[in-house]
Parts: C-alpha cells; structure tokens; sequence
C-alpha cells in the first residue's frame, strides 16, 4: 500500500515589505505587487501581520491584499493580538484565516507562542476566537502556540481550526549549528495531540530554506508561514540585477 505524501502549503509573510516602505514613508515597495508576485511563483497564501504599533502593515494594506488573494483564489491569513481595535478590523474585512498571536510592543518580533496556560490569557483567547467566529462567515482559526502537551491539549478545547507551531527556536539552533533532535521529537508528539483533535497542524517563525529542510523530511506540517528570510534572501537575489541596470541606463 503506498502512504500519500504530504504536500504542504508555502504562506508568505509579506509584512517587510511594508517594513521597507515605512522606512522612508513612501509608497513604494508596493505591498500589493508583493503579494502578486508571491502568488504568481507558488505561494498559496499571503500572510500579514497588522500589529497594534502599525510598524508594518497598515490599515489599508488589509483590504488592498484581501482584493489581491482574492483574485488569486488564495486565502489571506492576517495575524493578529487579541486586541479590540484589531478584532474590530478582522471583522469589517473578513480574512479567510485568522493567526492569533500574543504580542508586546517592545518585542522586535513575535517571541513565542500564546500562553494559554495562564487561565486569564485562556479566557481572553477563548473569548476572541468565540467573537471571530461568530462575526466572520467561515473564517478559520489558527492559534500560535508552543509545541507542549499542556498548551496544546488546551487548545483542543477552543473554537479553532489549527495551531501554529513556533519554530523560532528550532530555526535558531539549526542556524547556530545545534542539535535540533529534542525540537523535532517534540514536533512528533505535538503532531501526535494536534491530529487526534483533527485540527490543522502549521508552522512558522524564523524559517530559512534550510532549516525547513528536515521539517519537510519530517512530514508533519501541512502548512509553513515564512517571511523574514524571504525578504532577506530576495535582497541578494535582487542586487545585482537592479544595479546592473541602473548603471547601464547611466552609461546611456
Ligand atoms: N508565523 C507567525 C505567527 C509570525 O508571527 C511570524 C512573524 O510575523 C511568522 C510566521 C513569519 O516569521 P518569519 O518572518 O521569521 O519567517
């Protein structure tokens, strides 16, 4: 009998993109060519993250990238806080996928996963997802999270379609040359506890085309959110080429 392989889905995080626009307040890189592009070469969906300090994304990227994944047929995943403001939008624009994540303004990037452990960060998630599903038509939830049992027993318990696995400190130590065996036994057992309550079972942060290299072998993920090392990597991909035809256009 042959066992189908997974094939798991590339979601872009586009959000430095914006990062390079705010920069210097222009508008340019254009979000919305970003967006294109990725869905043109692969991506299958678009993930944004509109933070509470707006130091990214904006207001009005959510809607313009909503029109472009629509056209694409592809799902937008916005990430957000439980926050009341940011719920208010999710509402009005009605994401096909919505990333709770815990946020701090002080943190550079997202840190870890949501503590749901803690009974009053329980109830506050609880109650977010409970008012997202009730105010936006099929929206599906994914709540990102830590790979331990406890969390994720938890998390079986809420009005969620998926949990995202923080891969942060997976990706670091395969960067610094580490062991990674401890994460990736961990990811076994969180693949094991996510599957038995039939939810989605995704990943992200930090993830560079070669950490994910033995997540991939691993098999577990069916969807991976990557961003950061994207943006990096196209820099260099990019640089020549754009130089090079600048300085031909100067040479006449
Ligand atoms: N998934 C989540 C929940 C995130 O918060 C982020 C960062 O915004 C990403 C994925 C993408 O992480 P990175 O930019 O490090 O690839």
């Amino acid at each position: 009998m042959s066992v189908e392989k997974l094939i798991p889905r590339l979601g872009v995080n586009i959000d430095h993109v914006a990062t390079l626009r705010q920069a210097r307040g222009e508008n340019y890189p254009s979000i919305v060519e970003a967006a294109q592009i990725a869905l043109n070469q692969g991506a299958e969906q678009i993930t944004i993250h509109l933070r509470e300090d707006r130091r990214h994304i904006q207001d009005t990227d959510v809607e313009a990238v909503l029109l472009v994944t629509k056209k694409f047929g592809k799902p937008l995943n916005l990430e957000m806080g439980c926050n009341d403001e940011i719920i208010d939008i999710a509402i009005a624009t009605n994401p096909d996928w919505i990333c709770l994540v815990p946020e701090n303004r002080q943190e550079r990037t997202t840190e870890g996963g949501l503590n749901i452990i803690d009974q009053e960060q329980f109830e506050h998630v609880q109650k977010t997802c409970k008012k997202l599903k009730e105010n936006i038509k099929n929206v599906r939830i994914s709540l990102f999270v830590e790979a331990d049992s406890a969390t994720l027993e938890k998390a079986a318990t809420l009005p969620i379609d998926a949990v995202e696995i923080h891969t942060g400190d997976f990706a670091k130590a395969h960067l610094n040359g580490e062991s990674t065996k401890t994460h990736l036994e961990t990811y076994e057992l969180a693949h094991n506890i996510v599957k038995r309550a039939r939810l989605g079972f995704h990943a992200g942060h930090g993830l560079t085309d070669e950490s994910v290299k033995p997540l991939l072998e691993q098999g577990l993920f069916e969807e991976y959110n990557i961003g950061h090392w994207i943006i990096c990597q196209a820099v260099f991909e990019g640089l020549g080429n754009v130089i090079k035809k600048l300085a031909d256009q100067m040479k006449g």
